[in-house]
């Protein structure tokens, strides 16, 4: 418990606007886990799955309208519209909290208003947060206990100091004697997950859905902590975090930015196929950045656990992943197969005979629909990967030697390319793009321009972003220490569409460039983008089968890029005067240098 004044009235003040059947504050237990977990399978929103398969497991479908986070009901209300910037929604503050008032009285009436004290980064230490989240989900508190630390312990730490408030329900109150549904939620135009950057403050309404419930994750860890970083001096990213080990034992950290459904998972703990190299996993989604006493760049991961995509992750994409939710994991629209295990589109074995897909029917092939929802999930405790880093809960954090962009580009981005300098670095990472995928609801296909993997995830005007990330690298303590940075692109595909390169642990191949480039290795020619390898720089040994693709994949066709420079132009438009003359700068410069090749 806590005699945190702000806390108790806080939660008095929501309990009586949203008019709960009870309260409970969560201490966090492993008994307590038990039993909200065994609660949500008497109601019928949960399955346990098969022990001697899946020890602890557990496995939701949600309703067919809530799979995803929803960009469209997304809002940053800062005061000033402008300050939201013209890449967010924007609403009223105080309209907004008028119109979500509204909805949250009497929000959770047959419910039990659930308390959980969480931090992000771990217990105690400066660079980490505390947040109180509000919730009326069971789905909700057995997630954030494994995507956060949470319960009794943050308490007793938080103390009487200041916490994150974090609102959210399910948006669906029970009459006297109605039966609940296995997944509640309310109607799309109630959704509301709104953020008020100037006082902290995360609203959330209607979705039970990952980023948009697990309010630890996307809400307060990117966009609210990215407001914090900006006026405190460090960075908040939606980043992986790697250490890579080359065959003399020399280790590096590795941050990289891609957007959601791009592989980062899969990178963050991959199984190198060089002998001699070990990858091993900080983080996979978030990352925090601070100068450290040294002038290094240090980066935490904020979470406690992977909220990962599972179709496609197999034992031969992603063993570790795979690993990783052996035991005491939650899937969410996996298929369920009739032996109680998951099952998932591109897991690596057939369907089962007998196979429930993820609305809960039996398969049927001739549907041409897949079993698994694509954007279906695992939550997993971090610390079952069995390449999680020995230093991936260092309150100090692991030095960042490289920073990574990328996403997925069919054509015109090489395999790698290196950044001249920093500035040139951040127009690298503010051009970024990648074709649509399924993290999000209500995209249109095609590619979208995603700077630094960030746009639905910075909580305030991105011309400012790009600001404060010049402003990093202007007012660095050393600036011989700041990180290189690269763009990658696993992505790039021949004139019938087939992929060039093969990806997943041959990645490696692409890292130890990067490690050696962190070195100054003589093993980069400049081109007019930036540094990319050498001939015979990337090592394929092994993979004779792709040589021919080689000159394909790290080349600079001078037509792609005029035509990806004009994109560029529309892009940087929609800034206004907001993007920094820095980058105008740089937009110029390349836009030179192509013209002279
Ligand atoms: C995620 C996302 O869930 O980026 O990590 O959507
Ligand atoms: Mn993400």
């Amino acid at each position: 418990m806590t005699r945190n004044e702000k806390l108790l009235s806080w939660v008095k003040e929501w309990a009586d606007l949203c008019e709960p059947e009870s309260i409970h504050w969560c201490d966090g237990s492993e008994e307590e886990n038990r039993i909200l977990l065994d609660t949500a399978v008497k109601n019928g929103s949960a399955i346990k799955l098969n022990s001697a398969k899946r020890p602890e497991c557990y496995y939701f479908q949600s309703d067919p309208s809530d799979v995803a986070r929803v960009e469209n009901r997304t809002f940053i209300c800062s005061e000033k519209e402008e300050d939201a910037g013209p890449t967010n929604n924007w609403q009223d503050p105080h309209k907004m909290k008028k119109t979500l008032r509204s909805l949250y009285r009497g929000c959770m009436k047959g419910r039990i208003m659930y308390i959980i004290p969480f931090s992000m980064g771990p217990l105690g230490f400066d660079i980490s947060h505390i947040g109180v989240e509000i919730t009326d989900s069971i789905y909700v508190v057995t997630n954030m206990r494994i995507m956060t630390r949470m319960g009794q312990a943050v308490l007793d730490e938080l103390g009487d100091g200041d916490f994150v408030p974090c609102i959210h329900s399910v948006g669906a109150p029970l009459k006297p004697g109605e039966k609940d549904r296995p997944w509640p939620c309310a109607p799309m135009e109630k959704k509301y997950i709104t953020h008020f950057p100037e006082t902290n403050e995360i609203w959330s309404f209607g979705s039970g859905y990952g980023g948009n419930a697990l309010l630890g994750k996307k809400c307060f860890a990117l966009r609210i902590a990215s407001n914090m970083a900006r006026r405190e001096g460090w960075l908040a990213e939606h980043m992986l975090i790697m250490g890579v080990t080359n065959p003399k034992g020399q280790k590096k950290y590795f941050a990289a930015a891609f957007p959601s459904a791009c592989g980062k998972t899969n990178l963050a703990m991959l199984i190198p196929t060089i002998p001699g190299w070990k990858v091993e996993c900080v983080g996979d989604d978030i990352a925090w950045m601070k100068f450290g006493a040294d002038g290094r760049l240090y980066a935490i991961n904020p979470e406690y656990g992977f909220f990962g995509v599972a179709p496609y992750t197999s034992m031969e994409t992603n063993p570790n992943a795979l690993l990783s939710c052996r035991a005491n994991t939650i899937f969410t629209n996996t298929a369920l197969a009739p032996d109680g295990d998951i099952w998932w589109e591109g897991i690596g074995y057939d369907m089962p005979d007998g196979t429930i897909t993820w609305t809960n029917e039996k398969y049927d092939p001739s549907s041409g629909k897949p079993a698994a929802n694509p954007n279906a999930r695992f939550t997993a405790p971090a610390s079952q990967c069995p390449v999680i880093d020995s230093d991936w809960e260092n309150p100090a954090g692991v030095p960042i030697s490289a920073i990574l962009f990328g996403g997925r580009r069919p054509n015109t981005l090489p395999l790698v390319y290196e950044s001249f300098d920093w500035n040139h670095g951040v127009f690298i990472g503010s051009i970024a793009g990648s074709e649509v995928t399924a993290a999000a609801i209500g995209l249109k296909a095609g590619v979208r321009r995603d700077p630094f993997a960030m746009l639905p995830f910075c909580g305030y005007h991105m011309g400012d972003y790009f600001k404060h990330w010049i402003k990093i690298g202007k007012d660095a303590p050393d600036k011989t220490k700041l990180p290189k940075i690269f763009n990658v692109n696993w992505f790039r595909k021949d004139a019938e569409g087939k992929y060039l390169w093969p990806g997943y642990g041959e990645n490696i191949r692409v890292l130890e460039w990067i490690f050696d480039r962190t070195e100054n290795a003589d093993v980069a020619k400049k081109t007019p983008i930036g540094y990319l390898p050498k001939e015979d720089a990337i090592d394929i040994q092994g993979l004779e089968e792709i040589k021919n693709n080689l000159s394909e994949l790290i080349k600079v066709d001078k037509s792609e890029w005029l035509t990806e420079l004009e994109l560029v132009k529309t892009h940087y438009k929609v800034f206004g005067n907001k993007l920094p003359s820095e980058l105008s700068q740089q937009l110029e410069e390349l836009c030179t240098r192509l013209n002279n090749l």
